[in-house]
């Protein structure tokens, strides 16, 4: 919840070129952003590119204040994201397998069911085929994005989807995609849309 604190301090933080909080566009979060987190990643036109929230954040940044990017898992970037998807907590998550969506869907899926690695496991090896199973003692869950940015034991901080994703492939000994790449984008957009439906449970922690 720090985190969260620190996000609505940088929401009406209005230090940059263009002298404008996120606040001064889009007034009190806790109505203009109820439900948008839940209704992210987006995907837009006939080829479905995907903007995830952290994405459209930095269109913010860029475009409408004039300022840098804030870097992938930057303790600015992931505050923003907690306090914007904390407005929306309880809310369903509602990617929908829409006409804009269905392409998207249709490539996050192919990376969740592609077995690769070194350990030739795909996703769906475990979070669909072995959910109430045992990986080493530890429970194999679902695997439910709802919670996002998240509060992890073992990084002793919060962290993103994508994050979690990067460890995940290095796990099956895979070669993670870069950061901010359209693969990590669509999968994500899968993992929403397989989501759907669930309350929103930002920040969540996990062990
Ligand atoms: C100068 C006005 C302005 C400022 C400042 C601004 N935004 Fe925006 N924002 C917009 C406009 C206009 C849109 C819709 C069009 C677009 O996506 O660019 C938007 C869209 C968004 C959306 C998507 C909303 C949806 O319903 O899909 C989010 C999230 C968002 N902004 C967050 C932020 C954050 C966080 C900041 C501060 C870092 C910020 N904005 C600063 C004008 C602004
Ligand atoms: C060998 C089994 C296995 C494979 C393969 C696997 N996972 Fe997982 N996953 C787990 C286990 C066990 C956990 C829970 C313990 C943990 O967090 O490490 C988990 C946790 C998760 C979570 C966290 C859910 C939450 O509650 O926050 C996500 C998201 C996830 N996995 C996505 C993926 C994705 C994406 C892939 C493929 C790139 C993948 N997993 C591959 C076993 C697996």
């Amino acid at each position: 919840m720090f985190w969260v604190l620190d996000g609505d301090t940088l929401w009406r933080n209005s230090a940059n070129p263009e002298r404008k909080s996120c606040g001064d566009c889009h007034g009190d979060a806790k109505s203009s952003m109820k439900g948008v987190s839940a209704r992210y990643p987006v995907a837009h036109g006939q080829t479905g590119a995907v903007t995830t929230l952290e994405a459209q954040v930095n269109i913010c940044c860029t475009a409408r204040q004039n300022a840098p990017v804030l870097a992938s898992e930057s303790k600015e970037l992931l505050a923003l994201t907690a306090f914007l998807a904390r407005q929306s907590k309880g809310e369903s998550i509602t990617v929908g397998n829409s006409a804009t969506t269905q392409a998207a869907i249709a490539r996050g899926r192919m990376i969740w069911e592609r077995r690769q690695g070194q350990l030739n496991l795909s996703c769906a090896n475990c979070h669909d085929d072995n959910w109430n199973g045992k990986l080493a003692g530890a429970p194999i869950p679902q695997g439910h994005s709802t919670g996002y940015p998240i509060y992890r034991l073992e990084w002793q901080t919060l962290g993103s989807l994508q994050r979690r994703s990067r460890n995940r492939m290095t796990g099956m000994r895979a070669e993670p995609y870069a950061a901010g790449s359209p693969e990590f984008a669509d999968l994500e957009l899968f993992l929403m849309w397989r989501a759907r439906d669930l309350p929103a449970d930002t920040p969540g922690v996990r062990p």
